[in-house]
């Protein structure tokens, strides 16, 4: 049994790791990022006050799905911050070549970006972050 919430992540990244399961979602749904989802985002960033294009932050990335997709639609750089470090290494070897970095740190704890570091869009997905 994980001693505190976040331990649990850690467990199980470690698991998918071992099964070859890149992301959350693929553990028992066929998508790694679901249309609905999709269709959530984009409509957020479709909105005439959203930002065009920049600096994303992802609270809770994981192995950074919604980070590589993003990627992909023009926005970054990107920074990806999660409390696995299992999660974080699975998003850095799936992430080569893109404009991408990751940081293993608990939110409960720490934020990640230094006072004065302005992100144009932040992402936190599916995250519930306990203090345990
Ligand atoms: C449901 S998963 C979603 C991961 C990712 N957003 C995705 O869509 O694949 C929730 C994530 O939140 C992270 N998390 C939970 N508590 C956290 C904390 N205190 N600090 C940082 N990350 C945390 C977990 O490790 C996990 O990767």
């Amino acid at each position: 049994m994980p001693k505190k919430p976040y331990e649990g992540h850690e467990t199980e990244y470690q698991r998918m790791r071992k099964n070859n399961i890149r992301s959350w979602d693929l553990r028992d749904k066929p998508e790694e990022i679901d249309e609905s989802t999709k269709r959530f985002i984009e409509d957020a960033l479709d909105q005439p006050w959203a930002a065009e294009k920049g600096k994303v932050i992802e609270l809770g990335c994981g192995t950074a799905p919604m980070l590589r997709w993003l990627s992909e639609k023009g926005f970054g750089p990107g920074l990806g911050v999660d409390v696995s470090k299992t999660a974080i290494a699975m998003a850095r070897e799936q992430s080569k070549g893109l404009n991408l970095t990751f940081k293993n740190a608990d939110l409960c704890k720490t934020l990640p970006a230094k006072a004065g570091y302005v992100f144009t869009v932040l992402l936190c997905g599916f995250v519930v972050l306990s203090l345990g």
